[in-house]
């Protein structure tokens, strides 16, 4: 890490991308988290993502290179009440705006404050008073205030990687205001969008009205906590060169082999419901009924790996969309031509920005997301002379940046439709405008960015803590 950060990283997150789960299984945040990880080296801490009756005290080290692992196990009662109880049916639905599937119980909410102690007890004792740690999501808010109890004196930072909701949704979630007093016990918090910090700053307002606010920080019980948003990157040119390979490797070949000159759509994202994919299976088959001259000309490839399938709202969204694709099939395929793919199986990274690079139209209409870094890849991967059209929900992160993309609202199917048909016509030289101006946000905001900005805030705060603090 550049900027002369001296002391050890220390990364925590619910994830890990240990040596064997590396690949097809791991999310983006586990990758972005890697790269951070493989520059600097450090401890990264986390779920080994068994389930295990008698976890150990201590955790499992493994020395990989620079990066020392230590995971645990967490118990059936813990899976179920802190990863699928409380961070995925109360957490994850009301920071995506999707309340109808918020489901909480009491002995849930206890369980995820419990795992969140029980890391804390087991991650203290491996914390130097001069390392930085850099605690990650929504799974793992209460780990500060607990690492502080348990009496760590390091710097506590906290990213959020999903949006951050406004105080209508925040209202509807039980325990809102311990969650939020929990938040405020880090030194830094970070968003992806200057968006998520206004809503903090209300929600502080409203639920806290004792705490004061500053131009980017929160003064509360005599600690003062700074805000501010850090919007994710990627590695602009390990995707462009990843892309490039993947493009010609077998299934790029077979793919290419396979629409025989037809114009590939392509969406990708993990099945769950906050991707907005039954909106946007809607608005492709709006796109083929008003644009008939598309039908047999267009593929939509959705790849949608299954996810979570643990949590009971994600077996509901997998049914409904079998259902959706069926219609869509019967009204439309013809038996040489499918116009919908819909795969829910992974594939190597490679391959699946080698499908990037393929696509003339990424297709990214999330109903809400905290960035979104499919878009961010799906830009990087085009190919320089002939750079294909994103088209990207407003209610992603990403919009925020990346102003050339075509942006749209997910809920309009209409206005999505008329977007694909649009971005179909669009000729060479503003499809290259578009792009070039999109690469100039990629490479100044990229991932090393991300890292190095986070970083260097955290330590300021201990450079610059409050008047009681690391002393
Ligand atoms: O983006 C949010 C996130 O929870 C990441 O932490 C994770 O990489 C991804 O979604 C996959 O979800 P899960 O860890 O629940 O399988």
């Amino acid at each position: 890490m550049g900027g002369g950060i001296l002391s050890r990283l220390v990364i925590v997150s619910n994830r890990v991308a240990t040596p064997h789960r590396r690949g097809a299984a791991q999310g983006g945040l586990a990758t972005g988290l890697l790269e951070a990880m493989n520059r600097q080296g450090g401890l990264w801490f986390g779920w080994n993502g068994r389930i295990s009756e008698n976890p150990s005290p201590a955790p499992a080290l493994q020395t990989e290179g620079a990066i020392t692992f230590a995971v645990t196990p967490l118990t059936h009662r813990e899976f179920e009440g802190y990863y699928v109880g409380f961070a995925n049916r109360c957490l994850w639905p009301v920071f995506h705006a999707q309340l109808h599937l918020l489901h909480y119980d009491r002995s849930s909410f206890e369980t995820y404050l419990e795992v969140n102690d029980r890391w804390a007890r087991m991650l203290a004792p491996l914390i130097r008073p001069d390392d930085i740690v850099w605690i990650h999501d929504y799974h793992l808010i209460p780990l500060g205030a607990s690492l502080r109890a348990h009496g760590v004196r390091a710097p506590l930072g906290f990213f959020l990687h999903t949006p951050f909701p406004g105080i209508d949704l925040l209202r509807a979630l039980p325990g809102q205001t311990e969650i939020l007093e929990k938040l405020l016990a880090y030194d830094l918090v970070g968003f992806q969008t200057p968006f998520d910090c206004q809503s903090l700053s209300r929600a502080i307002a409203f639920f806290l009205p004792e705490a004061e606010r500053e131009a980017s920080c929160v003064r509360f019980r005599g600690h003062r906590v700074r805000v501010d948003s850090f919007p994710i990157g990627i590695d602009v040119d390990e995707v462009a060169r990843v892309a490039r390979a993947g493009h010609n490797n077998r299934h790029g070949r077979r793919l290419a082999t396979s629409l025989a000159g037809r114009r590939l759509i392509l969406g990708i994202d993990r099945l769950d419901y906050s991707k907005g994919l039954a909106q946007r299976f809607r608005s492709y088959a709006r796109l083929l009924e008003q644009w008939p001259e598309f039908q047999r000309q267009v593929v939509l490839l959705q790849i949608a790996p299954l996810s979570r399938t643990e949590v009971p709202e994600y077996d509901e969204i997998r049914r409904e969309l079998n259902g959706i694709v069926g219609d869509i099939h019967a009204r439309y395929a013809e038996y040489d031509w499918m116009p919908l793919r819909y795969l829910t199986r992974g594939f190597p990274r490679s391959t699946i920005l080698g499908f990037l690079r393929q696509a003339e139209i990424g297709l990214i209409t999330p109903l809400r997301d905290g960035m979104n870094l499919v878009a961010k890849e799906f830009v990087a991967a085009q190919p320089e002379e002939s750079p294909g059209v994103l088209i990207l929900s407003s209610l992603a992160g990403a919009a925020q940046e990346l102003e050339e993309a075509l942006i749209v609202n997910p809920y309009d199917s209409g206005e999505v439709a008329r977007t694909l048909a649009r971005a179909l016509a669009m000729g060479l030289d503003e499809r290259h405008r578009r792009w070039e101006a999109l690469m100039g946000r990629l490479r100044r905001r990229d991932l090393h960015h991300w890292t190095e900005t986070f970083l260097k805030a955290l330590a300021g705060t201990f450079l610059n803590p409050s008047p009681q603090e690391h002393p």
